[in-house]
Formats: C-alpha cells, structure tokens, sequence
C-alpha cells in the first residue's frame, strides 16, 4: 500500500512537471482557436482525471484488495471520467492498442497513431485542429510498479484472484504482459467547436 502511495505521488509529480514545459506562445487557427491554451487545458484535465481515478483505485485496493478495484473499475470509471467531462465541457477516453474495455478500443487512423507514438518513445501531449473539433493526445506510461498489479504478467504481478475478476469482467482483454516504463496508451480530449 505505501509503495502505490509514494507512486502515486512520483507519477503526479512528473505530470505536473511535464505540464510546465508545455508553456509555449501561443498558436492561434484562423478562427481564434488557440491551440496552446488547449493543449494546456488538456493537460490540467488528465492531471485532473488521473488523480481521481487513482484515488479512487487506492480506496478501493485498500478497502478489497487489487480484484475488488477492479470490478470497482468497471463500475465507476466511465462515471467518474464522465462528471469531469461534463465540468470542463469535453470527451474524456483513454485509448489503447492493448484494450481492456473494448470501449478504449482505437479507430483506424488513432491505430495507426498508437504505433507512431509508441515506437517514438513519445511523451509530449499533440493538438489536432480539425474543422469540428480540437483533439488532444497524450502519451499514458506504465509509469509506476502499482500497474503492474493489474496490468504486468499474468500469474506473476497479477495475483490470481485479480486475474479472475479481470477476466470475468472483461473477457476480451488485452491490457496485460506490461513492463514499468512501457507505452501503454493515449489520452484523448476532444473539445468540440461551437
Ligand atoms: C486495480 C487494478 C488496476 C490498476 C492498479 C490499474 N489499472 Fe488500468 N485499468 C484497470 C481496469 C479494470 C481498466 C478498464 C476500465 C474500464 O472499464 O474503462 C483499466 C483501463 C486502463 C486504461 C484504458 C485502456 C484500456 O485498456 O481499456 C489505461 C490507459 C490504463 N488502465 C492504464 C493504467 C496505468 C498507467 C496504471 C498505473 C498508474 C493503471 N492502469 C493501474 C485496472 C487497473
């Protein structure tokens, strides 16, 4: 437990310090869209989502072990992504190539993005401006030894009792066999142009 905390603690201490060297004059579209001020923006939102997510996760492991965070997971995450999207008027996902929720699953062209992004070792947030919309990318890290527990080897980081509930809760998964370090996906906010 007081190893998830003090990563918990390093990984929003990297995001934070990320998110300052993001600070760069402004880039305006020809409709005013600054795309600067959004990839800002962006950031301040995963750094937000992040952390209720692994709050909440925390609780959950604290109070039931990794297995019972994960059918707490399954249950609360899109809720709780949700209300913070309705806050900062905004889509909140998280896209992977190795999904869990097929929900996270990417579309043809974030594919191929995934593998660009992936095999650059990248970790700076990008903006698409298009017509509709401003699309923020951030690369998501197995930044800490805590994914490990429901994301690394199965039958050696994953307890069996976890690899149960995940299995039972998502049968299609894909989010496991993660080392400390790797690539393990995107952030995905999606502003739309009104
Ligand atoms: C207690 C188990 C648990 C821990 C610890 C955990 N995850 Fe997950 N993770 C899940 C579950 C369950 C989902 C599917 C959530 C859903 O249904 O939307 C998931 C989904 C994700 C996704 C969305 C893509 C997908 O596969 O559907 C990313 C990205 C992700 N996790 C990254 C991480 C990172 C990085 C860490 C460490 C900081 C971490 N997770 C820690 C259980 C966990």
């Amino acid at each position: 437990m007081r190893k998830l905390l003090s990563g918990i603690s390093f990984l929003l201490l990297f995001v934070l310090i990320s998110c300052n060297q993001s600070n760069q004059p402004g880039n305006s579209d020809s409709r005013g869209f600054d795309t600067t001020a959004f990839i800002q923006l962006g950031d301040s939102i995963t750094v937000a989502v992040q952390q209720v997510l692994l709050s909440n996760v925390m609780l959950a492991t604290k109070a039931g072990g990794a297995g019972h965070a994960v059918a707490f997971c399954n249950e609360r995450a899109m809720a709780l992504t949700d209300s913070l999207a309705l806050k900062y008027n905004c889509r909140i996902q998280r896209i992977s190539d190795k999904y869990r929720n097929p929900a996270n699953k990417p579309g043809e062209k974030e594919a191929a993005l995934l593998k660009k992004l992936g095999s650059l070792n990248a970790a700076s947030p990008l903006i698409f401006n298009e017509d509709s919309a401003l699309i923020y990318y951030k690369p998501i890290r197995v930044a800490m030894p805590a994914c490990l527990s429901c994301h690394g080897a199965a039958g050696k980081d994953i307890l069996p009792g976890t690899l149960e509930v995940i299995r039972q809760q998502y049968p299609g998964d894909l989010a496991t066999g993660y080392k400390e370090g790797d690539f393990r996906g995107l952030w995905k906010i999606t502003f739309t142009k009104e």
